[in-house]
């Protein structure tokens, strides 16, 4: 079959590395992709918001499977606008509907489906301009820190932890007067929750489940998780602290509800459920889902799973997931993100990399690059993630390492640390 994978960073690249192995995979396209994506794959210039024009290039490169990257088309309404029109009925789009996708797209209607389908998460309430006054009074019954998030999409920066009662109180008026645009009409303000955090990775069909392998990020820019967030600079994978019988009580109190509350509520759910956690003592609670992969995340579990994926996916598109069987490569895999300098704020692009030729027994996943006059050159501020595997996470962190060292652009960046807290 024919796929088209959306999307133009390390998760899609590895999506592509990992469908280009598939038996069932004739001809990928990847939509916009980077250098890296064309090196496997044909990159398509396509608009992700204009479901017209991916209509279009669907209808002309005779696509089959159409794998959703990032959130916002989902959040935006994809899968409904395959699931209606007449010339796409065909077409397997990997992805929850615009109603499951508000999982991610608004944090209040996460808190309600968990409070309706008794799924451990912190204590919250939410509140809007007009009960402002009810907000502040709501931040005095609480301890520090206090937790305030943006109802919406905000880029990874709507999530504000403040240990001042008087700053947690102007943060919520300036969010709710318009801090973050329309994404904060609504804020959560929820309990804090002091633990370590992990991520669960699953594939469902809406009705069957596979749980996919633990990974575990680091979002900040500096060592020692310090400093501004960013899309995240490295991950392992398995997460260490996630045994057997921790992982017994993640699906037993959360995804076996998460799913049954999707199917409850007919949200025509086919795709990825990224639950990210925070383990408190020995329990586990969401803080959040996400409608789709993690990148870096995926960087390490795609790699790890053995079974075609496309296999997994085409049964995810025809609810029978119950009919396959998931394989797990029991090494363990990481990836170092090299970055763009000064990313996560302003940075410079167009940069000459070199090295990535020179890389071995690691693999090269491109994130924000391009080629340019037949130079590979940085175009994002995460460039590049190099993910190694191993029998045990240090000395494949050890392979990302060793290997980085051959890569050069001017003022490249990674963080050194990764897993220092495993
Ligand atoms: P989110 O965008 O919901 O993933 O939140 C961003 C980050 O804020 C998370 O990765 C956590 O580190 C932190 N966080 C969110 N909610 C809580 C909470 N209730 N308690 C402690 N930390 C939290
Ligand atoms: N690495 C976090 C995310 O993809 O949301």
């Amino acid at each position: 079959m024919n796929i088209l994978i959306l999307g133009s960073g390390g998760r899609e690249h590895t999506f592509a590395y990992q469908i280009a192995k598939s038996k069932l995979c004739d001809q990928l396209f990847v939509a916009p992709g980077n250098a890296g994506t064309a090196a496997i794959a044909t990159n398509l210039k396509v608009d992700l918001t204009d479901f017209e024009a991916i209509q279009a290039s669907v209808i002309v490169n005779q696509i089959d499977m159409v794998v959703v990257g990032p959130e916002d088309p989902l959040v935006n309404g994809i899968a409904n606008y395959f699931a209606e029109e007449e010339a796409l009925q065909n077409v397997m789009l990997i992805g929850p509907s615009k109603r499951g996708a508000l999982l991610e797209g608004s944090k209040e209607r996460a808190k309600e489906f968990m409070l309706q389908h008794n799924i451990p998460t912190a204590a919250y309430a939410s509140f809007t301009s007009e009960s402002l006054a009810a907000g502040k009074e709501f931040l005095e019954t609480m301890k520090a820190p206090y937790v305030l998030k943006a109802d919406g999409l905000a880029a990874g920066k709507g999530v504000l932890i403040l240990n001042d009662i008087e700053e947690a109180k102007n943060e919520l008026e300036a969010m709710l007067g318009g801090k973050f645009g329309d994404a904060s009409t609504t804020v959560v303000i929820e309990e804090f929750l002091d633990g370590i955090e992990l991520s669960v990775f699953v594939l469902t069909d809406g009705k069957n489940y596979k749980v996919l392998p633990t990974a575990k990020d680091y979002k900040r820019i500096g060592e020692g998780d310090k400093g501004l967030n960013t899309g995240g600079m490295g991950a392992i994978s398995p997460v260490p602290f996630a045994d057997a019988s921790f992982m017994e009580k993640i699906e037993k109190r959360i995804v076996k509800p998460t799913v049954q509350g999707l199917q409850d509520e007919q949200m025509d759910y086919k795709g990825f459920v990224f639950i990210g956690l925070i383990k408190v003592g020995d329990e586990p609670y969401v803080i959040e889902y996400n409608v789709r992969m993690g990148d870096p995340e995926t960087e390490v579990v795609l790699p790890r799973i053995k079974t075609d994926l496309v296999v997994l996916l085409e049964a995810t598109y025809h609810q029978k997931l119950d009919t396959t069987t998931l394989e797990i490569d029991n090494r363990a895999a990481t990836t170092v993100m090299v970055v763009s300098g000064g990313y996560p704020e302003a940075y410079e692009k167009g940069k000459e990399i070199t090295g990535a030729d020179q890389i071995e027994d690691s693999i090269v996943f491109h994130a924000g690059t391009a080629e340019k006059e037949g130079k590979l050159v940085t175009n994002g501020g995460r460039v590049i993630a190099i993910t190694s595997m191993d029998e045990d996470f240090r000395k494949a962190l050890k392979k990302s390492y060793k290997n980085i060292e051959k890569l050069h652009f001017d003022r490249m960046y990674y963080r050194t640390d990764i897993g220092f807290d495993l």
